[in-house]
């Protein structure tokens, strides 16, 4: 194999000494774990459609887009114009606004359970305020996540999100044992799990297709039976829709599996690439945040925080919906492009990678002779991760390609049919 590590280091010398600095300012040099890469990241200057361009002139066609927030590409033209006409007047105010009253609107109609709602801005915050909420409401402490489920660095949630998911992920995190994990599409044994806790369970919080877990779909009979099993139970069903919110169609992937959550997290695409998190469900459910007339031991205190709401991030949400909305065709061609990398890929790979994902997030598994399925995050983990840091790697030096090393890739409507080409060109290669 080529040496693409010396390569990179020929063709990213700008990066490397601004990394430098980075990595004298910055824990790791970065601010998210999962930006860095070996042997640096290259550093960005701007970005445009569907292309990042690094400090050396680079130009990668990207896939990371924003950790998958960016559904119509980098800098809309459309989103830009009404972001410029908001700055002009302001970008916080730290008070009640219209601006926030405008994307509520289009989300409650998009999403019936949010029948309120509660912004924040950051995913970690809203499944943070999620687990309180329902710990709150059911009076009971456990909470269930997926093996491999990735809902923010929130201390509640951060265990069993890396294989074989027995460590804990993080000292200076407490009360561990109130969060339980099982494994993904496989019913029988989550509720063997569940039942276990059954009498001290608040919730469970899983996502309809895991996203840092490996880009895997659940199973229609896998959620509507953990549901069913968590509703009997008078425990909440927390929908961690971040990834998928308005990513697949004009809306939450929950009604198309005939799903009832009863509180339901938001994120990435809702702030149209601007600071977002937002918690939403069902009214008698988020009511019991209400502050106004009820007892501190009988309400959840539910914050938002200094940037919630402002009118940057509403403007940019609400740009970016308004535009989904009156364009559902961006929908069935992303979600197409999307079928035709994974068939493609597995076709070029001729049997030795799976491409999971669903509509436009996919991603590859290098298969090993024992696995030859993706079902969860426990099969992700046996792959041959170390190949697919090498084709990802090898795509940014060679192929002008982007995808963060290991992650998932999401298409956008900048995006074209020629793009994905490219990848599946960029793939014979490796
Ligand atoms: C499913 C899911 N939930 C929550 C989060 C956390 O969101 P944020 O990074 O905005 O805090 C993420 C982030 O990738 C996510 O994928």
């Amino acid at each position: 194999m080529r040496d693409y590590q010396s390569e990179y280091t020929r063709k990213t010398k700008t990066s490397a000494k601004i990394f430098a600095k980075s990595l004298k300012l910055h824990v790791n040099g970065v601010s998210h774990n999962i930006r860095f890469y070996e042997p640096y990241p290259f550093v960005v200057k701007s970005s445009s459609g569907k292309n990042l361009v690094d400090v050396d002139n680079n130009k990668y066609t990207d896939y990371w887009m924003g950790h998958w927030s960016l559904i119509l590409g980098h800098s809309p033209k459309n989103i830009k114009e009404s972001l410029k006409k908001q700055i002009e007047k302001s970008w916080m105010y730290g008070t009640v606004n219209e601006q926030t009253i405008k994307l509520s609107e289009l989300i409650s109609k998009a999403v019936p359970v949010a029948e309120k709602i509660r912004y924040v801005t950051s995913g970690t915050e809203a499944t943070m305020y999620a687990v309180r909420l329902a710990r709150s409401v059911t009076g009971k402490k456990v909470i269930a996540k997926i093996d491999g489920g990735w809902h923010g660095y929130t201390s509640d949630l951060l265990k069993s999100v890396n294989w074989p998911f027995t460590e804990s992920e993080s000292s200076g995190v407490v009360n561990e044992e109130e969060i339980i994990s099982i494994p993904y599409n496989n019913l029988e044994e989550s509720l063997r799990i569940l039942k276990k806790y059954a009498k001290n369970l608040a919730g469970v919080i899983i996502e309809p297709v895991l996203g840092g877990g490996g880009c895997i779909p659940a199973t229609r009979e896998y959620l509507q039976g953990i549901q069913e099993f968590i509703h009997n139970n008078k425990s909440l069903f927390i929908l961690d829709e971040i990834v998928t919110g308005f990513r697949f169609r004009y809306g939450c992937l929950y009604p198309t599996m005939k799903l009832d959550p009863d509180i339901v997290t938001l994120g990435k695409i809702v702030g149209g690439g601007m600071a977002i998190g937002v918690m939403c469900g069902k009214k008698e459910i988020m009511e019991h945040a209400d502050t106004t007339g009820k007892k501190k031991s009988e309400r959840s205190y539910v914050g938002g925080g200094t940037f919630s709401a402002n009118p940057i991030s509403m403007t940019s949400g609400y740009s970016t919906l308004n535009y989904l909305k009156s364009k559902k065709s961006i929908y069935s061609k992303i979600n197409l492009l999307g079928e035709y990398a994974r068939k493609e890929i597995e076709k070029t790979f001729d049997g030795r990678v799976a491409v999971t994902g669903k509509g436009s997030l996919f991603m590859t598994h290098f298969l090993k002779e024992n696995i030859t399925k993706i079902t969860n995050s426990s099969d992700v983990a046996k792959c041959d991760l170390q190949m697919l840091q090498k084709y990802h790697f090898k795509m940014i030096v060679n192929d002008g390609i982007f995808f963060l090393p290991g992650k998932l890739g999401a298409i956008s409507d900048s995006h074209t049919k020629e793009d994905i080409k490219k990848i599946v060109k960029a793939s014979e290669n490796f």
